[in-house]
């Protein structure tokens, strides 16, 4: 119903295949939030015993520096009391110890702290991380990074390899690999291949209906890529095996991940495109440049349907994909997935989560509408540009 309601009218015959967000449960979506929010899957085995993140945390990263590498705080979480002590000052933002009660009020997005007594003190004995770590933002309704939860809006501003580059298990020459990524990147086949070439984290939201899961299309459906994550880059506990690129990866004797994924995708599909804030687009050129993503611009060729996506029906091959090649000399990332070739990426909620192309090489939408005009010599003026990216704002 939503998705519809904020469709452009495009042709809809890809949407047959949707599951209607009506039909999904809502006892299974419920709980599919709880595990997205705050299931670590056993993942402390791989933050806390192998890289010691809780030594870190404790010890060197005060509110401050966590907001600073993109950490996000609940504001919903936090009791009044806190709130207060925050706008007054009284609430020391440079301590670490500031960190850790945040952690026992489980208010830090993604991450799940135990907190114990040791010598009389609150101390972070623990921690793991969970999806929302890189796919929930916040609202910034109280200041800036701390607000109320939007699951699924990827988290732009967190720097995953800065924070992983933390760790004093790893070696100078893997610290240097992680800070390489900056911020809203994430390479999620690196500790896999050997292989350098971060990604955009992506949303979660806007996926029902779309059968090819990931910029590479690897997977039919959600879960698929759900248990990959959840195993070989959380480190949860439970087995991943893709026999087209040799991944072959069990932790633990006790699955925490299988039982788990069908409530985690119903809640993924639960999660709608978020549509353009009011006035964030010039309607009028929208709807000329509408005309243009039809016509000159032969976006509808591939683009198509009511998620604006063929990925049902085919992948592309890098030589028909503008993004490629990969900056800083990295390998095509098609040639390091399952499937060798690319999605045609679907196109709601694009205002919200810049940088655009699966290797984030296009700052704006005017960029990505630039990059199409050369290299497929579509021959487009300078005012059919500028239309067609206030199109894609309006998506
Ligand atoms: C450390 C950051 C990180 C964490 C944690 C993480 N992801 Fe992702 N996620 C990524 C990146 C990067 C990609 C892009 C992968 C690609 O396109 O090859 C991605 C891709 C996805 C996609 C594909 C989206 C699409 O457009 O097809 C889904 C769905 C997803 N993640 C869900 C999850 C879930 C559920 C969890 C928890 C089990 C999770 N992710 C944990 C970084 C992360
Ligand atoms: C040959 C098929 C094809 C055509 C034609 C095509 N696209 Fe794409 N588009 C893709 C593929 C594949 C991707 C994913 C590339 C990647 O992830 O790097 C994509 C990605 C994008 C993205 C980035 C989405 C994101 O989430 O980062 C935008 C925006 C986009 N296309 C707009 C357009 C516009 C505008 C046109 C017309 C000028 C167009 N496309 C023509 C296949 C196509």
């Amino acid at each position: 119903m939503l998705l519809a309601a904020c469709g452009s009218g495009t042709d809809q015959s890809a949407s047959s295949t949707n599951q209607s967000q009506s039909t999904l449960d809502p006892v299974l979506v419920a709980q599919g939030a709880q595990i997205f929010r705050f299931d670590t899957f056993g993942d402390e085995t791989q933050w806390s015993d192998t890289l010691r993140m809780h030594e870190v945390i404790r010890t060197a990263v005060d509110p401050t520096t966590a907001l600073s590498v993109g950490l996000k705080v609940d504001s919903e979480a936090l009791p009044a009391s806190v709130v207060q002590g925050i706008k007054d000052g009284s609430i020391d933002l440079k301590s670490p110890d500031t960190t850790v009660a945040l952690l026992k009020l489980n208010a830090v997005v993604g991450l799940q702290g135990k907190v114990e007594v040791v010598n009389g003190k609150d101390t972070l004995t623990r921690v793991g991380v969970t999806c929302a770590l890189c796919h929930s933002t916040v609202d910034n309704s109280f200041a800036p990074g701390i607000g109320k939860r939007l699951d699924g809006w990827a988290n732009r501003d967190l720097n995953a390899g800065a924070i992983i580059a933390l760790s004093p298990a790893l070696s100078a020459t893997m610290k240097a690999v992680y800070n390489s990524w900056g911020k809203g990147m994430y390479d999620p086949r690196f500790n896999q291949d050997g292989k350098n070439g971060p990604q955009v984290i992506p949303p979660a939201y806007g996926l029902n209906g779309i059968h090819r899961i990931t910029s590479t299309g690897d997977g039919e459906e959600i879960s698929y890529w759900n248990r990959y994550v959840g195993v070989t880059q959380m480190g949860g506990h439970g087995s991943f095996m893709e026999p087209r690129t040799g991944v072959s990866v069990t932790n633990g004797t006790d699955d925490q991940i299988t039982a788990k994924l069908p409530a985690l995708q119903a809640y993924q599909l639960s999660l709608v495109a978020p549509p353009p804030p009011s006035g964030s687009f010039d309607a009028a050129a929208a709807a000329r440049g509408k005309l243009v993503f039809n016509g000159g611009g032969r976006c509808a060729t591939c683009h198509s349907g009511a998620e604006l996506t063929d990925a049902n029906l085919r992948l592309h091959l890098p030589s028909e994909v503008v993004s490629e090649p990969e900056p800083n000399g990295a390998p095509s990332y098609a040639s390091r997935s399952a499937t060798g070739q690319y999605r045609t990426a679907p196109l709601r909620g694009l205002w919200q989560h810049a940088p655009y192309f699966h290797n984030g090489t296009a700052a704006t939408l005017e960029s990505v509408v630039q990059t199409y005009n050369t290299k497929q010599s579509l021959g487009l003026t300078e005012t059919e540009i500028l239309d067609l990216a206030q199109y894609l704002k309006s998506l």
